[in-house]
C-alpha cells in the first residue's frame, strides 16, 4: 500500500497521469482527447473531448452489481418514517422523472431549479437532470422568496421542481407561497412548476402552471416512457450551486460533468475510505455543497449507500439521535458540520446518549463547514472512540483541499489543523504582494493553477467575476478567501476568512448581503453587519444601525423591523436576530466604514486603533450599546 506522501508526489510528478489513472474508474461515452487543456476556460479544462452521463455513472452501472442494494435510506425524524430505495428502484424513479421533465420541454443544456427539503424526491429530480443533460441549480429550503427569484433571474430556468412543505421543528414551512412569490418577483419568467405532495402533510395550492410530481409520473410509468441516459460533454454543467459572495449577489458556481465524477468517485475511496455497499451518512442538506458531493453524487458514484437524514442533531427529539441513527442503519462514516457536535455536547455533555448506541460499525468522523475547533474534536474523540477529522473546503471546489486521505494512509490528524494537501492541491500562504509566507506565518491561503478536476471552472454567465474574485490577486493561483498558515511538517490551518463572508452554523453568508438588506429599511441611515464568535453556531451576525433624523418612533420598533426584514429577504438561515442602534459609525477620513475593528470589539478581541480613524470616540460609544446587550467586553 502507498502513503499519503508516495501518493501526493506522485499525482506532483505527473498530475496529468494521476487523473487519467483515477478516471479509469469511470464509463464514459467517449474517451477524452486530452487530459488538461491549459488554453480552454479561465485556467484550463479537464478532460476535454471526453462524453460521458453522471447519472449512468451514479445509477445506471451498479443496477448490474448491485440491483437490490439499498441506494438510499432516508430516515425521517420528521415523519418517523424510514424509506430505502434500491438501486434498481432508484433507476425507475430517475428515468420515469427524466421523461417527466422531458414531457415538460427540458432540454440538454436547460436549467432546471429544485427547491426542497431533504427528501428522496429531490436526489431523483437532480439524478433525472443529469440523465437527459439538463443543469439543476438546487436552492436550500431555508432561503427566502427574493433569494429564489435572484436565483430565477441568475439562471433563467424553464422549470422549478418542489416540494409542498419542509418541515422543521414546531413549524411546517409552506414552499408553494415562496414559489409563487419568488416567480412573481423575478424577471425571468418560468414555464411552470412541478410540486411534490408530500403525503399526510397540509397539499400545496396548485395553479394553472403547477404540475402534480404524483400524477405525471403515473402517466409516464403507466405508458412505459423512460428517459435513456443522455451523452454529455465532460465540459458541460451538471449544476450550478450558487454561495455567498462579497456582495448581495450570490455566486453561481458551476460544476462539470467528467472532472466533478472522477474527483468525487476518487475521494470516496481515498479520502473517506467507503467501498461499495458500504453506508456513508453527510448529515447536510442537499441545498449545501457537501449534500451535492456527500449525499448525492460521490456515494452513489462509489455504489455505497447514502443516508439522507431530515431533522436536526439535536431536539429531533434529543441528543442521541445520531448515534441511533448510526446503529440503525450501521453507518461507516458520518460527516458533519462541528456546529451539529456542538449543539448534541450542549445537550449531553458528558455523552451518555453515545454510549446506549452500538456504534461498531462506525470507522471516522469528518467534520467540515468552519474550523473545528479542539474542544470539539477532543470530545467526540474521546465519546465516539474513532478518528474526528478536519477537513476544508469549498462550495468552489467541491471536494476537500485538506484532509486526512483515511482511505490511503491512517495519519493522525493534528488537532486545529484541517489537516494535508490533498492530490491536485499544491497550497501556498501569500502576503499581500504575493510573496510566499514562511512556514508558521500568516497570510492569504492561495492554490496553484491548475485546480483540479471537480473545481468549478466558472461562475454562471460570468466569467469575469470568477476571474476577478479568484485568479485575479495572486497571478497563477486561485484565491481561496481564507486566511491561515502552514506549519513545519505541511498541516495546514484555516483561520478566518479574508472577506466579508461570514460562517452561521456551517453555512456561509454574506455580510455585505445583509447589510443591503437592512439599509433598504425606510428609517436606516447606514449600517454595518459582523460576525461575532457564538459557543453553538460558531458566528452569528450583529448589525449596527444608525437611525435617519427626525425619525421618532421607539428604536427598538424599527429593530425588530430590521431583522424581521432579512428574515423576509435572504430567509431563516440567515439567523439575524440583533440589531442595535448607534448614533454614529466609526470610519476612516476616507469614510471608509471600520468593520474589522467592530468585529473586534464586539468579539472581546485586542485592536488597535486605526491610525485613519475620524473620531476615536465613536469606539466608546460602541463598546457603551454592546454591553447595555452584554455583548463584547
Ligand atoms: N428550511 C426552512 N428553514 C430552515 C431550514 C430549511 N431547510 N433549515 C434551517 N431553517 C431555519 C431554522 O428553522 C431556523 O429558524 P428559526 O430562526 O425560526 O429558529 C433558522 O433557519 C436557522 O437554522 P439553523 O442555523 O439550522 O439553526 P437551528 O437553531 O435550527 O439549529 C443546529 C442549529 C446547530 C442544530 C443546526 O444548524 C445544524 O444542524 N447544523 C448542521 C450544519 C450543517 O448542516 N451545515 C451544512 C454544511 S456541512
Ligand atoms: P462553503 O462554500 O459554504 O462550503 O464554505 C466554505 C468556507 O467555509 C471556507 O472558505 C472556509 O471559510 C469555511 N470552512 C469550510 N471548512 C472548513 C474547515 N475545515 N476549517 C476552516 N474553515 C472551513
Amino acid at each position: 500500500m502507498s502513503s499519503y506522501q508516495e501518493i501526493y508526489q506522485s499525482w506532483k510528478n505527473d498530475p496529468e497521469q494521476f487523473w487519467a489513472t483515477a478516471a479509469e474508474d469511470i464509463v464514459w461515452e467517449k474517451r477524452w482527447d486530452q487530459v488538461f487543456d491549459g488554453s480552454m476556460g479561465n485556467y484550463g479544462r479537464w478532460f476535454k473531448g471526453a462524453e460521458c452521463n453522471t447519472c449512468f455513472n451514479a445509477v445506471d452501472r451498479h443496477v448490474v452489481d448491485r440491483p437490490g442494494q439499498a441506494a438510499i435510506i432516508h430516515h425521517s425524524q420528521m415523519t418517523g418514517q424510514v424509506r430505502e430505495i434500491s438501486y434498481e428502484d432508484l433507476l425507475e424513479e430517475v428515468s420515469a422523472f427524466g421523461k417527466v421533465l422531458q414531457n415538460q420541454g427540458v432540454e440538454k443544456g436547460d436549467r432546471v431549479i429544485i427547491y426542497m427539503p431533504m427528501i428522496p424526491e429531490a436526489a431523483i429530480a437532480m439524478l433525472a437532470c443529469a440523465r437527459i443533460g439538463a443543469v439543476h441549480s438546487v436552492v436550500f429550503g431555508g432561503f427566502a422568496a427574493e433569494e429564489l427569484s435572484i436565483r430565477i433571474n441568475d439562471c433563467t430556468p424553464k422549470l422549478i421542481v418542489a416540494g409542498s412543505c419542509g418541515l422543521e421543528p414546531g413549524r411546517v414551512v409552506e414552499y408553494k407561497p415562496l414559489i409563487d412569490k419568488a416567480i412573481e418577483l423575478a424577471d425571468h419568467k418560468v414555464s411552470g412548476t412541478i410540486i411534490y405532495q408530500r403525503p399526510d402533510q397540509t397539499p400545496a395550492q396548485m395553479g394553472e402552471n403547477d404540475h402534480d410530481w404524483e400524477t405525471l409520473m403515473q402517466d409516464v410509468k403507466s405508458t412505459g416512457q423512460l428517459a435513456p441516459c443522455v451523452p454529455v460533454a465532460a465540459t458541460d454543467p451538471l449544476y450550478i450551486l450558487y454561495t455567498s459572495g462579497t456582495t448581495g449577489t450570490p455566486k453561481g458556481v458551476v460544476r462539470d460533468n467528467g472532472g466533478h465524477m472522477v474527483a468525487m468517485k476518487w475521494s470516496m475511496k481515498n479520502i473517506y475510505g467507503i467501498e461499495p455497499g458500504e453506508v456513508m451518512w453527510s448529515a447536510s442538506d442537499v441545498g449545501w455543497v457537501v449534500g451535492h458531493s456527500y449525499i448525492i453524487y460521490a456515494p452513489l458514484l462509489q455504489g455505497a449507500t447514502t443516508l439522507m437524514y431530515e431533522g436536526k442533531p439535536v431536539g429531533t427529539p434529543d441528543a442521541g439521535v445520531f448515534w441511533k441513527v448510526i446503529e440503525q442503519h450501521h453507518v461507516k462514516v458520518l460527516f458533519t458540520a462541528p456546529t451539529a457536535i456542538r449543539a448534541i455536547k450542549r445537550d449531553d455533555p458528558s455523552g451518555l446518549l453515545m454510549d446506549k448506541a452500538d456504534m461498531t460499525s462506525l470507522k471516522t468522523l469528518f467534520l467540515a463547514g468552519e474550523r473545528a475547533d479542539p474542544d470539539t474534536i477532543e470530545w467526540s474523540a474521546r465519546h465516539l472512540r474513532v478518528p474526528v477529522i478536519d477537513h476544508w473546503w469549498q462550495t468552489e471546489t467541491s471536494w476537500a483541499i485538506t484532509a486526512i486521505p483515511y482511505g490511503i494512509e491512517k495519519l493522525e490528524g493534528k488537532i486545529g489543523s484541517s489537516n494535508l494537501p490533498m492530490p491536485g492541491y499544491e497550497v501556498h500562504i501569500l502576503d499581500e504582494t504575493g510573496s510566499e509566507l514562511p512556514a508558521g506565518e500568516i497570510g492569504a491561503i492561495a492554490v496553484k493553477l491548475p485546480l483540479p478536476p471537480g473545481n468549478a471552472p466558472t461562475l454562471w454567465g460570468d466569467d469575469q467575476r470568477y476571474i476577478s474574485s479568484y485568479l485575479t490577486t495572486f497571478k497563477g493561483y486561485y484565491e481561496t478567501s481564507d486566511a491561515g498558515y502552514i506549519d513545519e511538517e505541511g498541516y495546514v490551518y484555516v483561520m478566518a476568512r479574508t472577506d466579508d463572508v461570514i460562517n452561521v452554523a456551517g453555512h456561509r453568508l454574506s455580510t455585505g448581503g445583509m447589510e443591503e438588506v437592512v439599509a433598504s429599511h425606510k428609517d436606516v441611515a447606514e449600517c454595518a453587519v459582523f460576525g461575532m464568535n457564538d459557543q453553538l453556531k460558531g458566528q452569528l451576525p450583529v448589525g449596527f444601525i444608525v437611525i435617519n433624523n427626525g425619525v421618532e418612533r421607539p428604536v427598538e420598533e424599527i429593530e425588530k423591523e430590521v431583522i424581521a426584514l432579512v428574515r423576509e429577504k435572504i430567509g431563516p438561515v440567515a439567523a439575524f436576530k440583533t440589531a442595535i442602534t448607534v448614533n454614529r459609525l466609526p470610519k476612516t477620513r476616507s469614510g471608509k466604514i471600520l468593520r474589522g475593528t467592530m468585529s473586534k470589539i464586539a468579539n472581546g478581541e485586542e485592536y488597535k486603533l486605526p491610525a485613519t480613524i475620524d473620531d476615536p470616540l465613536i469606539l466608546d460609544e460602541l463598546k457603551t450599546a454592546l454591553s447595555q446587550r452584554n455583548i463584547g467586553t
